[in-house]
């Protein structure tokens, strides 16, 4: 099959922020406490934190890294989690039906984002936390000094404010499953009020108001109409949640999933745009798509013999060679819309729905989808360029995707510092070779400077402890050509792809 894509330097996107590549650390599972926490392990720094995970993180050079949750922080008081760790009360965690030990807390993860390279992006509990509460964290975390909190994290150790940028107003409040569940109404003008009280003690924040927790709920339109009316003024993000799994035995669908996010996206804009237009605002209220990632095998709740324990497993996804194409699929769906998308988090970070996993007392090892995330987040900088794509389509039985879908996925990224181009490449057919073609106008490439692929012949192949069956390879001189300012390559079926075009 032949497919091609078309750039120009003149038809840019927009500037792609860093913070797309974001992750997510909840108190979940085995995510902080025998995750990225095990005070027991060999390779445990003084704090508790495994160096061996933190280097992991690190490498996927994540700019922000959402935390505590997720439906944790709906029932979450932060204050339980600061000051002297054996003072610090042990609470039954109604979300996760676990232990909670307060061991890691707001102080600690700090340490821990220092360690692993990232920067928070906090959440305020909107569930059962009051206004006071949150404001309270915000003083706490961003305060000079001088007052109550402030000088609390002070005596905690903590002299200098950290300037957390970023805030959530809750977590998922438009599921009735969530702890402290709210109407659209209710919410709307409580995250107006939070906020306006968060910015009174620190004016420089950003806002990220709750929006829809998936695209299946049956309030999904609805809620996001109504939480950006009432909030529109005091907000900066709305957050989209997307989660891929839907006819995930149907491999062909499954790895068309990426065009639900697309849809979802279009969703977002249009309803942030319509608060706007009748406001006659130029503001633009951006996305925050901060949990995302496949998941449809995980156990959900605890089972009956690790209920109300710590660091237990759940939810801890195995990822195969068809998640490579999703993940991947999923974040170049998000430099696609670089105007409008500014943060991603890929939920989560460590074991749980993550592509880091860990054995307690062993070893940390990268899944299939750590991968196409290295590679996006290290070589996805600069402008996203907007493509002409030309690509066979496929059908498939998804109310979610109502349009066929191109086997081929792109994105291509224009780095000016690095004088590169960079195209990013999925076939999604799923046993037929694409010949890809790559038509650079405007530019004058020198030579590639590096050609990827990610590929296994089983879609079931996975990645453990001790064996790593999927994972980048260089694609042979032998099957690209670049001539003039249009490279081609001979894609295998399902691969993601990557190319480093130097230019003159
Ligand atoms: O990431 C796991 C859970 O998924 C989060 O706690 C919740 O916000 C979402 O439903």
């Amino acid at each position: 099959m032949k497919c091609k894509s078309t750039v120009h330097k003149l038809f840019q996107i927009g500037a792609i922020d860093r913070r797309i590549f974001g992750g997510f650390v909840e108190h979940i599972g085995r995510c902080v406490y025998n995750g990225l926490y095990e005070p027991t392990h060999p390779d445990a720094d003084a704090d508790g934190v495994r160096n061996d995970v933190a280097e992991l993180v690190r490498a996927l050079d994540m700019p922000v890294t959402r935390y505590p949750g997720g439906n944790f922080v709906s029932g979450y008081d932060w204050k339980d989690g600061i000051g002297p760790r054996e003072q610090r009360p042990a609470r039954a965690e109604y979300a996760w039906e676990a232990l909670e030990t307060n061991e890691i807390g707001v102080d600690e993860f700090m340490k821990w984002c220092r360690k692993a390279g990232t920067a928070p992006l906090m959440a305020v509990n909107l569930g059962t936390g009051s206004l006071k509460d949150a404001q309270q964290l915000v003083e706490y975390c961003n305060f000079r000094g001088g007052t109550y909190w402030s000088d609390m994290r002070r005596k905690n150790g903590a002299l200098d404010p950290y300037g957390i940028k970023v805030w959530c107003l809750g977590n998922e409040m438009d599921s009735p499953t969530q702890i402290g569940h709210k109407t659209a109404q209710e919410y709307g003008r409580l995250a107006l009020e939070c906020g306006k009280m968060m910015r009174m003690v620190d004016p420089s924040i950003e806002l990220s108001l709750c929006g829809s927790s998936s695209v299946y709920m049956p309030t999904y339109g609805e809620w996001d109409s109504q939480v950006v009316e009432a909030a529109f003024d005091t907000v900066d993000y709305l957050a989209l949640h997307n989660y891929f799994g839907y006819a995930a035995n149907d491999r062909q669908a499954f790895v068309a999933t990426p065009s639900i996010l697309e849809w979802n996206i279009g969703n977002m804009v249009a309803i942030c745009d319509a608060a706007a237009a009748k406001r006659k605002s130029p503001r633009r209220i951006n996305l925050a798509v901060d949990e995302w990632n496949v998941w449809y095998r995980g156990n959900y709740k605890a089972s009956p013999e690790n209920i109300w324990q710590p660091g237990r497993s759940l939810n801890e996804e195995i990822y195969d060679m068809a998640d490579v194409l999703v993940v991947g699929g999923a974040l170049m769906t998000m430099l696609n819309h670089a105007d409008r998308v500014k943060i991603g988090c890929i939920a989560q970070t460590v074991n749980v729905i993550a592509p880091i996993m860990t054995r307690p007392g062993g070893g940390a090892w990268r899944q299939t989808t750590y991968y196409p995330f290295l590679y996006l987040s290290k070589y996805g900088r600069g402008v996203s360029l907007a493509q002409h794509v030309d690509s066979p389509v496929f059908s498939c039985d998804n109310p979610y995707i109502p349009h066929p879908v191109a086997f081929l996925l792109s994105s291509a990224v224009y780095d000016e510092a690095a004088r590169e181009i960079r195209v990013f490449a999925i076939n999604r057919s799923l046993d037929e070779e694409m010949e890809f073609s790559f038509d650079m106008l405007g530019f004058s490439p020198s030579g590639v400077a590096d050609a990827v692929e990610i590929h296994h012949d089983s879609l079931d192949a996975v990645n453990t402890e001790t064996e790593e069956n999927v994972r980048p390879a260089a694609i042979g001189r032998d099957r690209y050509r670049l001539k003039d300012a249009e490279l081609t390559v001979s894609l295998k079926p399902a691969s993601w792809n990557m190319f480093r075009i130097a230019l003159v």
